[in-house]
């Protein structure tokens, strides 16, 4: 089950410049849809069915702003309305295919898949983008096989970090006890916590002096449906013990993460991880995001393995521990949203 209301992340904006006429296939939150740039470089977000046979229209080509359908030539302008059929003059008034609003911003490409009468662009999350001046981020991609919501629990309850990622990220039981403050936002979860005393990551440690021992200010916002944005400050280890780190900033950096979900079986991760220009050094922003792959991959493993256990097992997830709190919110707002959607659907 997926809110239909709502943006999903349709990948980076990079991945549609690449070549020219490029028509690109994407399934989002369970539906098939083509997106491609017009001439004037609008993005065009199109399902991917034609409506004569259902062929995939983006087996088809690009022919001026439109597209032409690979099996028996009908054409679609831009706007989902039929202009063409081959071998006869009249065109049927339902020959068309639905056009998805589509938006960029923060360097990602947004799709609407709800009712094109409710489009909201205050409800894209805020992020901050590879194209911002003040920031040196790289992106990246993974599919992952697993439901979305083991992915959006996952990034939430950071207390993760200590198992997980024990030897790229954590190897510290600091995140496990750490006091996160949890507010939960209408339509997501905002995390704020430090933890206190930390060795560098281990595939960081060499742009730093050996044995350095830092703080780390977390400030992260899960938006439901499928996106997580990390504010993350690393300052040298100071003495505060509560409330903000008092060491010297030393690492000011963003990571923005949409864990797009294909169906209820794959998930198309988008991330992003950078350094804010006064605080980067020399191969650290190629560092975060070339050296963090094995915490990515680590991200993938776990859900993956989890899904399949899950689906064969479906009533079997019986326990609780303290640490679930943070990672059941985000589920939670998502299923109240869902049941919003479901109501107003029935009312309608
Ligand atoms: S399936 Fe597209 S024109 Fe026939």
């Amino acid at each position: 089950m997926f809110p239909k209301n709502a943006w999903y992340c349709a990948g980076w904006d990079h991945d549609f410049n690449m070549i020219a006429n490029r028509l690109v296939p994407r399934e989002i939150a369970g539906e098939l849809v083509m997106l491609y740039r017009k001439a004037d470089g609008q993005m065009v977000a199109m399902e991917d069915r034609c409506p004569h046979r259902q062929a995939a229209l983006s087996l088809g080509t690009k022919e001026g702003d439109g597209i032409r359908c690979g099996y028996h030539g009908m054409l679609f302008g831009p706007d989902g309305k039929c202009r063409e059929i081959p071998g006869q003059t009249k065109i049927p008034e339902r020959a068309t295919v639905r056009i998805y609003p589509v938006v960029e911003k923060d360097g990602w490409v947004w799709v609407w898949m709800g009712d094109a009468t409710k489009v909201d662009p205050a409800l894209i999350p805020f992020a901050v983008g590879p194209h911002e001046p003040g920031w040196v981020l790289k992106t990246d991609y993974m599919p992952v096989n697993t439901n979305y919501r083991l992915e959006i629990a996952n990034l939430m309850d950071l207390s993760h970090l200590t198992w997980i990622h024990k030897a790229t990220l954590g190897g510290t039981d600091a995140y496990t006890n750490a006091k996160v403050k949890s507010t939960v936002l209408e339509r997501g979860v905002r995390n704020e916590f430090v933890v206190r005393g930390l060795p560098l990551p281990a595939f960081a440690q060499h742009l730093f002096p050996k044995g350095m021992l830092i703080d780390i200010d977390y400030h992260v916002t899960c938006t439901i449906p499928c996106t997580w944005v990390l504010h993350f400050r690393a300052y040298t280890a100071g003495t505060a013990t509560e409330g903000p780190p008092n060491g010297q900033l030393i690492l000011d950096t963003w990571s923005g993460q949409a864990v797009t979900p294909r169906n209820e079986d794959w998930v198309d991760y988008y991330f992003s991880w950078g350094t804010s220009v006064e605080t980067t050094i020399r191969g650290l922003p190629e560092t975060l995001i070339h050296g963090a792959p094995p915490a990515f991959l680590e991200n993938k493993a776990v859900p993956e393995a989890q899904w399949k256990r899950m689906k064969k097992n479906p009533g079997g997830n019986r326990l609780r521990i303290a640490n679930d709190a943070d990672g059941n919110k985000t589920p939670a707002v998502l299923d109240k949203i869902l049941a919003a959607e479901a109501a107003a659907a029935m009312a309608a």
